[in-house]
């Protein structure tokens, strides 16, 4: 990894934006990597401009290594003003872009920002039921430990030589 890269990474870590739970979401979307155990929520709000339902503001919560964190924050700052179409088709290099290209190895850390992005704004959750506020809704913590995470599964690249777990 880049020294640059390395340096964007730990000033994210350091103060990173957007972070905790937001009591009044939209949206909630969690999802654990079965590759490396980490898992991340994130919490979406919409508003309407100009006749459009867009993102006022994301959040998140993680238990994930570093450049997980480092990509929620600035993937945070990017989504706001996104309709639900355009943050649905950013991938996990294009909410990392702010911090410049991941190595290989780390790719699957920003998939795992796109997967909690995606499960946030899954289609069926539209016609559900209003959930229950987000401050009532069981704890990162809680689903860690219940295993109920939506899975995002790590498609490794040919580049990639860390090798996934079998499960
Ligand atoms: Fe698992 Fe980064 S090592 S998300």
């Amino acid at each position: 990894m880049s020294e640059d890269l390395e340096a964007r990474i730990e000033a994210a870590v350091k103060k990173p934006r957007n972070l905790g739970e937001m009591a009044d979401a939209d949206a909630v979307g969690t999802v654990g990597s079965p590759d490396c155990g980490d898992m991340l929520r994130m919490w979406i709000k919409f508003k309407e401009e100009d006749g459009r339902k867009v993102i006022d503001r994301a959040t998140f919560q993680s238990f994930g290594c570093q450049t997980a964190i480092a990509v929620a924050s600035v993937a945070t700052e990017l989504l706001a003003g996104k309709t639900i179409a355009e943050a649905k088709s950013m991938t996990g290099e294009e909410l990392a872009a702010p911090l410049g290209a991941l190595p290989p190895v780390r790719i699957h850390c920003a998939q795992l920002v796109e997967g909690a992005l995606r499960n946030a704004l899954a289609e069926d959750k539209d016609s559900a039921p209003p959930q229950a506020p987000a401050s009532t809704s069981p704890t990162l913590m809680d689903q860690l430990a219940a295993g109920t995470a939506a899975k995002v599964k790590i498609v490794m690249r040919s580049d990639d030589h860390r090798q996934p777990r079998s499960s």
